[in-house]
């Protein structure tokens, strides 16, 4: 397995787990650890015996943020010419399932990183802000567009204008978050979570992920007709064959991922 400066992975049977490294910095998100967490990732994505990912931070902070000590002598030249940040999109391109698992601390960019993943596993000590107004600046990594989406505009809006953090109870009320847990088995309960994902049949699991997805880029009608065909190209599988079958014959599926 590779090795990174930022980041920690490793393999728990069909379960990668990442988990962001940089506790000085309360995890903050440098281009480091973006270029690392797209390695981790990529590789995730192209290795078969690998069916769901975790990622997670410290107990203290899942992630504080992008970090300002990197952005604050940038001027609009240097961040217009990078396209600062673009590099998230090869982290949202994942095509596999994938979990954040937030303990402490997910504010600006962190937040923005929880709200990446396919749904947010809390544990019950987490707080979740988009405080950049306070740093003369706004969410950059996706955040307006996917908090307004996740809770709705009038609390989105609260958050982003006031920069006040949002406690796992508020955000599990809200729709932020799929569930809470204590935070001492937050890890163990994602993975467990991830373990469940991992032993679906792969290709039905990216097929969800494409299908819930789409519900926010194309208009209902549309929506219905992609899930509908993309059901139907499932019936091009093995592991849809298997699937019946072991329903009818009363026995677990045996899925090869074809
Ligand atoms: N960037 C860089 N360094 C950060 C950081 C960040 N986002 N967040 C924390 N740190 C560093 C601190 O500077 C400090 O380093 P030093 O020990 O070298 O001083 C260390 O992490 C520990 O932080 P604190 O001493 O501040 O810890 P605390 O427990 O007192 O406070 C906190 C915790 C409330 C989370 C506070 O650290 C904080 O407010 N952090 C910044 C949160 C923020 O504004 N995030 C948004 C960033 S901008 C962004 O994300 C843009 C975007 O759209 C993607």
């Amino acid at each position: 397995m590779a090795d990174y400066n930022t980041i920690l992975v490793e393999q728990r049977d069909a379960v990668t787990l990442v988990t962001l490294n940089r506790p000085h910095a309360l995890n903050a998100l440098n281009s480091e650890v973006l270029s690392e967490l797209i390695a981790a990732f990529t590789a995730y994505d192209d290795d078969p015996s690998q069916r769901c990912l975790v990622l997670t931070g410290s107990e203290k902070a899942f992630a504080a943020g992008a970090d300002i000590k990197e952005m604050q002598a940038q001027g609009f030249a240097d961040m217009y010419s990078s396209n600062f940040f673009a590099g998230w999109e090869q982290v949202t391109a994942t095509r596999k399932p994938w979990i954040a698992a937030v303990s402490g601390y997910a504010l600006g960019g962190g937040c923005e990183v929880a709200m990446m993943a396919d749904f947010i596993i809390a544990g019950d000590n987490a707080k979740f802000g988009q405080p950049e107004i306070k740093l003369g600046v706004t969410p950059g990594m996706g955040g307006s567009q996917r908090l307004a989406s996740a809770i709705g505009k009038s609390k989105a809006m609260e958050m982003c204008l006031t920069g006040r953090m949002m406690d796992a109870a508020e955000a599990e009320r809200a729709g932020l978050v799929a569930r809470v847990v204590p935070a001492s088995d937050l890890v163990e309960e994602a993975l467990k979570t991830a373990a469940q994902i991992a032993a679906m049949p792969p290709l039905a699991a990216i097929a969800v992920k494409e299908m819930v997805n789409t519900a926010e880029e194309l208009p209902l009608e549309q929506g219905i007709r992609f899930e509908r065909r993309l059901f139907h190209g499932l019936f091009g599988t093995e592991d849809q064959k298997e699937g019946m079958a072991a329903f009818v014959e009363k026995r677990p599926g045996n899925w090869t991922g074809r």
